[in-house]
């Protein structure tokens, strides 16, 4: 069984319940808003721009590119990724994670707000060919198949899908294509944060930093990631990529986020290069299951 926390709260003070045009309840938070117009790229357009905020003041980090497609492994085919895939996701459903995901999304989680947004970040390429010190490309398509498989939860349990969305600085043409076939659509940063809301969920496998703190400001309506124990650190390290101002705040984003969520740890998948390592849902703690 997945270990969850069970703290019952109220509604956090600064969240609010609104009803929309359809009649979905939706969640909004005086934290993630007003978003601060940034540039998405540096001066020379060499660099990418991460922003998030909280309670007012901003932090921005500059970092990797955009796009920098990688190269697909010779002999690689749409068919033979697409056979991949298949094989690779039959394996995810018959999973006792997958079941245990499953069972807390829809006893736990899904229940009167409308998902219509998600966005994987970060799964690396599924055929680039540098494989830097491990494989990762079968973590890929493991992470690809599980967040399909999240998708296909919330289809059953709204009767209508969310639209899909994958960004990854890493996708070549042959990644995007894969994608297409299984009507996720491809985008580049900064489009995957700016889908973002209180309608979306958000899934980073094995992100980094910068990429977790952006998606924490935005907070996606369901989160599949990680513990956050490791943003619990009071002082920045001289090694730190964050100012001392910089730390303060994206802890206290972090105690606001921990604070105003409920989380379960998923069951561990031992597969090889382990794409699942330390998986943890987040929901907003009003949304709980009041047994
Ligand atoms: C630590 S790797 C993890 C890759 C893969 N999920 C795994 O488990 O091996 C982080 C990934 O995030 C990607 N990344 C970097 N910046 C990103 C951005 N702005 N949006 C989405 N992904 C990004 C990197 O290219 C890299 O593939």
């Amino acid at each position: 069984m997945p270990h969850t926390s069970h703290k019952k709260r109220g509604l956090p003070k600064k969240r609010q319940e609104v009803l929309d045009d359809e009649g979905w309840t939706r969640v909004t938070s005086s934290h993630t808003t007003p978003r601060a117009p940034v540039p998405s790229t540096s001066a020379d357009g060499s660099e990418i721009v991460f922003t998030w905020t909280f309670d007012g003041p901003q932090v921005t980090k500059t970092c990797g590119s955009a796009i920098r497609p990688m190269k697909p492994l010779p002999g690689t085919t749409l068919q033979s990724m697409q056979t991949q895939y298949t094989r690779i996701a039959t394996r995810w459903l018959e999973s006792e994670m997958y079941h245990s995901l499953k069972d807390i999304l829809t006893r736990r989680i899904l229940t009167s707000e409308k998902m219509t947004k998600c966005v994987l970040f970060g799964s690396g390429s599924l055929c680039g060919d540098e494989l830097h010190w491990l494989d990762r490309h079968e973590s890929a398509y493991y992470q690809l198949a599980a967040f399909k498989s999240v998708v296909e939860v919330i289809k059953q349990a709204q009767g209508e899908r969310p639209r899909c969305y994958a960004q990854e600085p890493y996708y070549n043409t042959l990644d995007t294509d894969l994608l297409a076939t299984l009507e996720i659509t491809a985008v580049t940063h900064p489009q995957g944060f700016e889908l973002l809301d209180t309608g979306s969920f958000a899934y980073s496998p094995a992100a980094e930093l910068e990429v977790e703190y952006q998606i924490m400001s935005l907070s996606p309506r369901i989160w599949l990631h990680r513990s956050l124990d490791h943003l619990h650190t009071k002082a920045p390290s001289a090694s730190d990529k964050f100012t001392k101002e910089e730390s303060d705040l994206n802890l206290r984003m972090t105690e606001d986020f921990t604070t105003h969520h409920e989380h379960a740890r998923l069951p561990d998948l031992p597969l090889k290069n382990f794409p699942f390592h330390g998986s943890v849902i987040w929901w907003p703690a009003e949304q709980q299951d009041p047994s």
